[in-house]
């Protein structure tokens, strides 16, 4: 795959490639020092992929998970035919499902790529049909990013200054990004004074990932240790915090990652706006409030190490959440490709999924 692509032409934009029946990823764990693709041919590299974080960011994983299923279903077609298909995919959407517990894109993916199951004719190879289903997952969450990119956009005084968290731009969607995708537009619409962005610890999506797809886009950025944000704010270098989300439960409690709480407890000391973007397909009504929101805890490891360097004193115990989760009355607004939800809560957020 890799000779199929210049690497110096490779953009965000290009991180989830499905090509001739199979996989390819962009691997953020190695970017931006290296441009290469992953690629995968069946749905337990697939789930392996996500675990391990090949692929990032919670639209991005339900689309992977989504072409994980045609692979799952192809493979499964070709050994049980007809007859067996449905039951011998069953344990590698399993897999899928078990990939990573926080963004509920993942859940949402396989649920809607599922229901298609069920109504295809029992006598027909599925692949065809799951494979456009699988596309129009990608392609719908791209349109959905322009249009909160839009939205979120028009809510951004000229002349403003932002600071995003982790990385919510196209790497970690279909393309485009949630939270990048609105800077992306409030930049094109010549908004913003300056961009910063936390390094994002442990796996530093802000500064290789975040950084790197800013500036393909020219848009300059400063990075800041995730510790210097409530300082940054106290000079009054910020006017809106612009983040993404892994979940929002029913009440708008908003989960994302690690540090944003903090990064919103620190805005809202400062008298500041909080700008939460995502489609609703990260919105997961069946819970009622964040608390229920299943919080995944990685390796230690990842901690005790920086760039693979390991950096922490032996025999500390380590704690590694890798989302928290922030209450809905500390965000000013909700953006979603429905719509914007001022001041988020249960009643307003039920009128948004109806609509
Ligand atoms: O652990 P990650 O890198 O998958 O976490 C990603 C985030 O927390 C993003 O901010 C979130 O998914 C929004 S992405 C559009």
């Amino acid at each position: 795959m890799q000779s199929r692509f210049d690497p110096e032409k490779v953009t965000a934009d290009d991180a989830i490639v499905w090509h001739e029946n199979t996989l390819f990823l962009l691997d953020q764990r190695v970017l931006p020092q290296q441009v290469t693709f992953v690629e995968l041919n069946n749905a337990t590299e697939t789930a392996n992929a996500i675990t391990e974080m090949v692929v990032r960011g919670a639209p991005a994983i339900g689309i992977t998970a989504a072409y994980g299923m045609v692979l799952a279903a192809r493979a499964a077609y070709q050994a049980g035919g007809a007859d067996q298909w449905r039951s011998k995919i069953r344990a590698e959407v399993d897999l899928l499902r078990r990939s990573r517990p926080t963004a509920v894109n993942l859940f949402w993916a396989i649920e809607r790529m599922e229901h298609l199951m069920r109504a295809l004719p029992d006598e027909s190879d599925p692949t065809e049909r799951l494979q456009a289903e699988a596309k129009a997952i990608h392609q719908e969450d791209i349109a959905a990013n322009r249009t909160m990119g839009d939205l979120g956009a028009d809510l951004i005084a000229t002349g403003s200054k932002v600071i995003t968290h982790c990385n919510a731009g196209a790497l970690a969607t279909g393309g485009y990004g949630t939270a990048l995708g609105v800077i992306r537009s409030a930049f094109k619409k010549g908004k913003l004074s300056r961009v910063y962005a936390d390094e994002t610890r442990p796996w530093l999506q802000g500064a290789r990932l975040t950084a790197w797809e800013l500036l393909q886009d020219r848009i300059p950025v400063t990075l800041l240790a995730d510790g210097a944000a409530a300082s940054l704010m106290r000079q009054g270098e910020v006017d809106w915090v612009v983040v993404g989300s892994d979940r929002i439960a029913a009440n708008g409690d908003v989960a994302n990652k690690i540090g944003t709480y903090h990064l919103i407890v620190a805005a809202k000391h400062h008298q500041l706006k909080v700008m939460v973007a995502a489609p609703t397909s990260t919105i997961d009504m069946s819970l009622p409030s964040g608390a229920e929101i299943p919080i995944e805890v990685r390796d230690g490891a990842e901690i005790e190490s920086c760039g693979n360097k390991r950096v922490a004193a032996d025999g500390a115990e380590v704690w590694n959440p890798v989302f928290d989760v922030t209450p809905a009355g500390m965000v000013d607004a909700i953006v979603t490709e429905k719509g914007v939800v001022h001041v988020p809560n249960e009643e307003k957020m039920r009128k948004l999924m109806i609509n």
